[in-house]
């Protein structure tokens, strides 16, 4: 294990990925974890994060105390890197002077860090006040314009440190120089998928023991999908899936659930076909967030239902979530599960029925996630699926949700993503939503008649993580492409529209 020391940066997460990238463990504790409950983690090297531009910032966080002294090879990053200059007998100027940016590095020894990299690197920096002079023994390593000692190291000590970023991808040689720590800490690369999965495949296996048993809701995404891959492993048939159809997904889903996901994995699963249910629940229904509370709730009805169906067979314990790392540091980090009652990601559950949590995935970021699904042999459709609504089809059709118009959207949705797909962008773009405008229409001419016909949006967007987005520049010809093959193939659809809004002001989807 590497524990990332998170200093409160926004990059912390993000060094954990790259050590994971170097295929070593990593996990991230807050800086205020005491530094005996660091060590009876066993880590093979420390990272300090970045945090405040400077030690001398209002509010700078300390060093664990005896951090420096556990013996434990230690790599600062940025405020890391002032904090052990201080630490360790260094100096940090308060030179007001701040670098924000890119920075060409000028390396004058290459010593570990930078061994077989070029002299000169551009790396991205963020801070104030600066080291001046190394702790004794250091070397210097590389300086800028504006930072005499950008780099040092004592190998024999095992503690090394940057000024700039190595995680982010704007410092040219930053995953190199951040290897080569973890090398010379003798840090092994065997984070490899298939060790993740037998780890959570025995981890599950201890925390539900011999007899429990597990239910599990299937939503079509990949996070509940491979989470419950992962279950199955463990313990086999004590595993019961339920998939709640609603009827607003996308063309092929349900089957991929029904069949290629229970074909790969073998996992008990209930189906239930709901989708009569909440077409009834939602006739005539035109405002977006009634359409939203109509299917949340008629959602825990029905899974609700089956739970109760399944303990009637004997009692069920466990409840597995998709929970992944970034909720996990989010809301404040901590290993190990709690008892609580548990009211989300399913979809909601009665505040009667206690559960304890199985999340196989807690230590596993989004990406990981998808590597593992692929691992488990999990459906390529599935484990690939772009971010989708739990609403589904719902909020995408302004106004009411029928069967008819669910089959229009359906088709036109479907040639959208496959003419995307064929085109290669499936990574370049976040999400493309189509959405029917069910209650406009407009006039056209097909062949030798008019039509009067309803109109579909595109709306392809690129986003980091969906709070921002902006609109994607989809070349003109696969637009094309997708507009001459849904005015064709589907009768009702008369008119295709781009949405060409960014998010803020527009949202994602339009309800
Ligand atoms: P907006 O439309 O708010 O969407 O920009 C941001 C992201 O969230 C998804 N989304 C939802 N996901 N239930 C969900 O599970 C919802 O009610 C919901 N509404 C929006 C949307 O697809 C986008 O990825």
């Amino acid at each position: 294990t590497v524990l990332v020391v998170d200093f409160g940066a926004q990059y912390a997460q993000l060094i954990a990925r790259r050590v994971r990238e170097c295929h070593v463990y990593s996990e991230i504790v807050p800086s205020t974890m005491p530094v005996e409950e660091m060590m009876a983690k066993k880590p093979k090297a420390i990272i300090l994060s970045g945090g405040p531009s400077s030690v001398y910032a209002e509010g700078a966080p300390p060093v664990p105390r005896g951090l420096f002294e556990t013996g434990v090879p230690t790599f600062g990053i940025c405020y890391g890197f002032q904090a052990m200059a201080q630490a360790l007998g260094g100096t940090v100027a308060r030179t007001g002077v701040a670098e924000y940016g890119g920075t060409r590095l000028e390396v004058s020894r290459e010593g570990v860090l930078f061994a077989g990299l070029p002299a000169e690197q551009s790396v991205w920096m963020s801070h104030g006040d600066s080291v001046s002079a190394a702790p004794e023994g250091f070397d210097v390593t590389a300086f800028t314009p504006e930072t005499p000692v950008a780099a040092f190291e004592h190998p024999v000590k095992g503690l090394y440190g940057v000024q700039f970023h190595p995680e982010v991808l704007h410092s040219e040689h930053g995953q190199s120089v951040l290897k080569h720590f973890l090398d010379a800490a003798g840090c092994r690369p065997s984070w490899t998928m298939l060790n993740i999965v037998e780890e959570a495949v025995e981890a599950v296996r201890a925390q539900i023991g011999p007899e429990g048993r597990a239910i599990c809701g299937l939503s079509g995404g990949v996070d509940s999908a491979v989470a419950a891959a992962i279950v199955q492993r463990a313990i086999g048939d004590r595993l019961t899936c339920v998939f709640v159809d609603h009827g607003l997904l996308r063309k092929g889903e349900a089957e991929q659930v029904e069949r290629d996901f229970v074909a790969a994995t073998g996992v008990k699963l209930r189906v239930v076909d709901a989708a009569d249910r909440f077409l009834k629940a939602l006739d005539g229904v035109t405002d977006p967030e009634e359409k939203r509370k109509i299917i949340g709730r008629e959602f825990i009805r029905v899974f609700e239902d089956e739970q109760r169906a399944i303990i009637a067979d004997g009692p069920v314990d466990f409840l597995v979530q998709g929970t992944l790392y970034p909720d996990v540091v989010e809301s404040g980090g901590g290993t190990g599960t709690a008892n609580i009652k548990s009211h989300h990601n399913v979809g909601g559950l009665p505040d009667d029925l206690q559960f304890q949590l199985v999340e196989p995935l807690r230590a596993l970021f989004k990406d990981e996630v998808r590597r593992a699904g692929e691992e488990l042999g999990l459906p390529a459709a599935m484990v690939w699926r772009q971010p989708f609504p739990g609403p589904g089809l719902g909020i995408r059709i302004v106004g009411a949700v029928s069967r008819e118009r669910l089959e229009i959207l359906r088709e036109a949705d479907a040639i959208a993503r496959e003419e995307l797909s064929r085109a290669g962008l499936d990574r370049e773009i976040w999400q493309c939503p189509v959405v029917l405008l069910a209650d406009v229409r407009s006039v056209g001419v097909q062949g030798d008649g008019r039509t009067y016909g309803h109109p579909v949006v595109l709306r392809p967007v690129s986003s980091e993580d969906a709070m921002t987005a902006d609109w994607s520049r989809v070349p003109y010809d696969v637009l094309a492409r997708i507009s001459t093959r849904i005015t064709n193939e589907v009768r009702e659809v008369n008119r295709v529209v781009l949405d060409v809004t960014s998010k803020p002001p527009g949202t994602i989807e339009w309800e």
